[in-house]
């Protein structure tokens, strides 16, 4: 049968469209609401400025580009339904018979649990930079917000198969189904991607950094699928084995469902990671060091949430976290903190000397010894130099870390730096872990899956 042509492709046009204004629109309005802002009570500290205790900074900014955000997807909507909306036009002009589209709803419910999730996000975001939620408390919430996006993906396939890498196929066979765990995993996904941002932040321009560089590794990678009109073949010969990279191909009508409904989804992704780019560039104009603008959690829980919708959504989880390398080092560095084996300050931003401008690592003090296991942690991290100890020189029990995260490691491994060289560092690893994303991806994945 042939197909009717790809819907979505024109659509994409009126999404570059929407997306340069939305750019315009935070790069206006961030400046213009700043002090009403302030007004509100949203305002905060650069810490590691000269000025910090005399100039305040608008804070939670990032509620203006979800807003703009979210008011672009919403636009977008009668966008991406263009093609069964003239259809069914058409079907009431028509005199004779038309084979009528059917309307896609399942597309429709897609987008809009998708919508919802962010909102929910931002919300949550909100709340936190207004009363400081406890950990305890927001945790669970991404979880409830991801229940319309799992609800929607149960009810299209449902389906929890996993391929069973190559080296334990003898044990699990080639699937393996994951079950209600496969929902759990995808519901713990929008936990991680909301708080690993908020958790990797503190400098001037880091968090909305890590959200565009994540966001245009996610666009390349599915622009790879979209079906140019010429396709292009890499071979690579990797350890002795011949593998054959294709990507794109002209769009035929006897392209086969399964690739049609790969295309689909990509472009679902694009719909919504093409506004993101504009509306967290917009914000990094004012973002970047030295800050006019803070983003507050609200940008970090609304560009989490957009990554795990797209994930989800369109299928892609396994890669989406290979994007995602810097903050799951972060994350597991951070974790005795995170779960109180080590005392954790209010802020672990790195130390501030106000004489050189420079960044040094910051540090926790011990009040009580460690204990065992904290102990066992920290030795270990300083061995592999992420972190840098301090005992006491009679006992020689631990006395002081450094602060366990990502900006306090590149501190110790390449020295005292200022601000903007710190975000650039944090920015070029970013860069460099998703370039090795692609090739874990693309290049090494026969080693544990076949095709
Ligand atoms: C998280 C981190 C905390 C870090 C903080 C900085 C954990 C467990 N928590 O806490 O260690 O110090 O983010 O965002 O890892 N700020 C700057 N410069 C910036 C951005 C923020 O000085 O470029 C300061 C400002 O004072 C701002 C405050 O950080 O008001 C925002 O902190 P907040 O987002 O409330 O901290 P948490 O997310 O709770
Ligand atoms: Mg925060």
């Amino acid at each position: 049968p042939l197909l009717e042509p790809l819907p979505s492709i024109p659509a994409l046009y009126s999404c570059i469209g929407i997306s340069i204004f939305a750019f315009l629109m935070t790069v206006y309005l961030i400046p213009a609401l700043g002090p009403a802002f302030i007004k509100a009570g949203l305002k905060g500290h650069d810490l590691l400025k000269t000025y910090r205790f005399e100039v305040p900074i608008p804070e939670s900014m990032g509620l203006v580009s979800a807003s703009v955000y979210v008011l672009s997807l919403i636009c977008f909507i009668p966008f991406a339904f263009s093609t069964p909306i003239r259809a069914h036009a058409n079907v009431k002009n028509a005199k004779e018979g038309i084979t009528v589209v059917e309307f896609p709803h399942y597309q429709l419910s897609v987008y809009l649990s998708s919508i919802l999730g962010l909102l929910i996000a931002t919300m949550l975001g909100f709340l936190d930079d207004v009363f400081d939620i406890r950990w305890r408390h927001k945790l669970p919430i991404p979880i409830i917000a991801s229940i319309p996006l799992l609800m929607v993906y149960y009810a299209e396939h449902g389906n929890t198969n996993v391929v069973v890498p190559l080296p334990f196929r003898f044990i699990f066979g080639n699937l393996i189904n994951l079950g209600p765990l496969y929902y759990l995993y995808m519901s713990m996904l929008s936990t991680f991607s909301t708080n690993s941002f908020n958790i990797l932040a503190g400098i001037n321009g880091s968090e909305v950094s890590q959200a565009i560089v994540i966001a245009l590794s996610v666009i390349l990678n599915d622009l790879l699928y979209l079906p140019w009109p010429i396709g292009f073949r890499i071979p690579l010969h990797l350890l002795g084995n011949r593998t054959e990279l294709e990507f794109g191909g002209a769009w035929s009508a006897g392209m086969s469902y399964g690739s049609r409904e790969l295309v689909e989804r990509h472009l679902f992704s694009l719909y919504f990671m093409l506004p993101l780019v504009a509306v967290c560039t917009g914000f990094m104009y004012h973002n970047w060091y030295p800050a006019r603008a803070f983003p507050g959690d609200t940008l970090c829980y609304m560009t989490g949430m957009a990554f795990s919708v797209v994930g989800i959504q369109a299928h892609f989880s396994k890669t989406l976290l290979l994007f995602f390398m810097p903050q799951i080092f972060n994350f597991l560095l951070s974790c005795p903190q995170l779960f109180g084996l080590v005392p954790c300050p209010r802020h672990r931003v790195p130390h501030f000397n106000p004489e050189t401008n420079l960044l040094s690592p910051s540090t926790a003090k011990f009040e009580k010894p460690p204990n065992k296991l904290a102990t066992l942690i920290l030795r270990l991290f300083a061995t592999l130099g992420f972190v840098k100890l301090t005992s006491d020189s009679k006992t020689g029990k631990l006395t002081e870390t450094t602060n366990l995260t990502i900006l306090n490691t590149f501190l110790i491994v390449l020295g005292d730096m200022n601000e903007k060289s710190l975000v650039k560092t944090l920015i070029g690893t970013q860069i460099a872990g998703s370039g090795l994303a692609f090739f874990i991806r693309y290049a090494l994945a026969w080693l544990v899956y076949d095709g």
